[in-house]
């Protein structure tokens, strides 16, 4: 089956084309970056806005790049929350009417059920159960993984999000939008001894985060340096500081994570996961020291795309679900609603 996925959550619009046998066929993306960055954020409504200019020539730029027409789709899926509602929407509103029209099935996509599944895609999937720690802009969370939508959450962030953690310091060290991947840019740079910021919520047993507290910490350092904190070499030291941080607190999670869950597979997925020295970090204190093994997605598989979707999409629509036609979004949606995709099938055919 020749699934289209569709991701327009946030301030990117993704597009792309999984096949079951042949695996990924086509990916496109249009980054949002430089409308949002005279802001310094994520305008919705500019979002929104921008999605409904794009999409319908990037899906058409997509069959036309790879000689594939609309008759050659089985299948169309598209994120269908959790994520900026008016910017779902769109994509959502177009999957489903094309997939109308065309007379094949659809089905909405939870956008980090995406993230997920995408370290998944290539190379040979993780034995089940695994633990997959999802770290994006939104969210944090250590997931015991058992099977297709059957997922149990170990822990998550209490507050902010790890990388809306990083985006916040890197405002904060005027490193405008967006701000995780400058910040992780500037931190090569940083001496990891100069400065020490709190690994949150690593000295008590328990499996959830809090991101919150290191950044009113990385506040309280940057105050204190005053100019030093937006010059060379400070602010390249607190950068490398907050990330050091941040990454340790990860790392120690995750391992606890994996010993209460006795796997020996870690998942690595969302934004954050492209970030290189969580991965070292995680290779080493997991996978050197404990011999488990860690499994990510190129990095641009990482952040948003259309790949994960069309991937996820897939996987639910060979195993049979099927969206009705009524168009549902969600803004907020538990990833611990999902079901597999058996029993999501019996309840849809009861509404
Ligand atoms: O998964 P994603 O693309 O979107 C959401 O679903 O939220 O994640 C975006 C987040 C942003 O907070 C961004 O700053 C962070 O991922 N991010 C990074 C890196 N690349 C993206 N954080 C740290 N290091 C990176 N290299
Ligand atoms: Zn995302």
């Amino acid at each position: 089956m020749l699934v289209l996925g569709i991701e327009t959550s946030c301030d990117e619009t993704g597009v792309a084309l999984y096949h079951s046998e042949q695996g990924l066929i086509g990916n496109l993306l249009h980054s949002q970056v430089e409308l949002h960055a005279q802001y310094g954020g994520v305008v919705p409504e500019l979002a929104s806005r921008d999605h409904i200019r794009k999409l319908l020539p990037l899906c058409n730029e997509l069959l036309a790049s790879n000689q594939k027409n609309l008759a050659d789709l089985g299948g169309i899926a598209y994120t269908a929350g959790p994520g900026l509602l008016g910017a779902v929407l769109v994509g959502a509103t177009f999957g489903r009417s094309l997939a109308w029209g065309l007379g094949i099935p659809a089905l909405g996509v939870h956008h980090m059920e995406a993230h997920l599944l995408a370290p998944l895609m290539a190379g040979d999937p993780p034995p089940l159960p695994f633990v997959a720690l999802l770290v994006s802009g939104g969210h944090t969370q250590l997931v015991k993984v058992s099977g297709l939508g059957e997922y149990q959450i170990l822990g998550e962030s209490i507050d902010d999000a790890a990388g809306e953690a990083f985006d916040k310091v890197a405002k904060l060290l005027k490193l405008g939008y967006p701000g995780g991947p400058a910040l992780a840019k500037l931190a090569e740079q940083g001496d990891p001894n100069k400065y020490r910021l709190p690994r949150p919520m690593t000295d008590r047993p328990g499996l959830d985060f809090s991101f919150s507290g290191l950044k009113t910490a990385a506040l309280t350092l940057i105050n204190k340096l005053g100019d030093e904190a937006w010059q060379a070499p400070g602010q390249a030291d607190v950068a490398r500081a907050f990330e050091e941080a941040v990454v340790d607190t990860l790392s120690i999670k995750c391992r606890r994570a994996l010993e209460a869950a006795d796997c020996q597979h870690l998942v690595l997925a969302g934004g954050v996961s492209a970030n290189q020295r969580l991965r070292a970090r995680l290779q080493q204190e997991l996978g050197d020291k404990l011999g488990a093994e860690c499994h990510y997605a190129p990095p641009a598989l990482c952040t948003d795309n259309g790949a994960m979707v069309a991937y996820a999409g897939c996987q639910r629509l060979i195993a049979g679900e099927r969206e009705p036609l009524a168009i549902t979004t969600k803004a907020r949606w538990p990833m611990t609603e999902l079901q597999p995709p058996a029993a999501s099938q019996q309840t849809a055919s009861h509404n």
